[in-house]
């Protein structure tokens, strides 16, 4: 009988954890394209759910953020997606990975342009941050808890701090 309870009790969570994740991916890309149309409600729109999915799903990726097709987080959890990165198509992003700007203490920061710019079929493991204003290319593995601060060329596995073994 225990042995039932645990098992349902799995299928259940997973099921949950399985529409959240789903819900918050599909609100993410709204977000983006309503962002995108440019109309000014829409836009204004855009940002206030960008707020709850920040409440709701604990993922901050912005909307002004260009997002390709077949995006998806499997654990959206922790996710920050700046406003000026780039993402191709059929991309992975897996829990915690954060795109963020060079906040230097010693460098000019820069205005404008201050994320990734990112190729089609990439898979960016957890924890990873890709830092700054850098392009990577098609088909690229960012390993888990990679720092990527430099330029990535396609077909590339990166590990740790900018370690390229492929
Ligand atoms: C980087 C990665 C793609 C490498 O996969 P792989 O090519 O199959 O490599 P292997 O697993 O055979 O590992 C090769 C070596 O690299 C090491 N390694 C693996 N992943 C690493 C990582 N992220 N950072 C540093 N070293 C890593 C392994 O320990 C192994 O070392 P060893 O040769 O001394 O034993 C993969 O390990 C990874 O990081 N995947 C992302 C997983 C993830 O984010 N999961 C989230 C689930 S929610």
């Amino acid at each position: 009988m225990r042995g039932l309870h645990s098992w349902l009790l799995y299928v259940w969570n997973d099921d949950i954890c399985e529409r959240v994740n789903r819900k918050a991916n599909k609100s993410v890309v709204k977000a983006s394209n309503l962002w995108h149309s440019g109309n000014k409600f829409k836009m204004l729109l855009a940002m206030l759910i960008h707020a709850r999915n920040i409440k709701r799903y604990g993922c901050e990726v912005y909307p002004q953020a260009i997002i390709g097709k077949n995006f998806y987080m499997p654990h959206c959890v922790g996710v920050v997606i700046g406003s000026t990165t780039v993402i191709g198509d059929n991309c992975t992003v897996f829990p915690n990975v954060v795109f963020g700007a060079r906040y230097s203490p010693t460098k000019k920061n820069p205005k404008g342009r201050r994320h990734a710019k990112v190729g089609n079929n990439c898979v960016f493991g957890a924890n990873a941050s890709i830092i700054g204003d850098i392009t990577i290319g098609n088909d690229v593995f960012i390993g888990a808890g990679a720092v990527v601060t430099k330029d990535v060329p396609d077909n590339s596995i990166i590990v740790g701090i900018n370690n390229k073994v492929r």
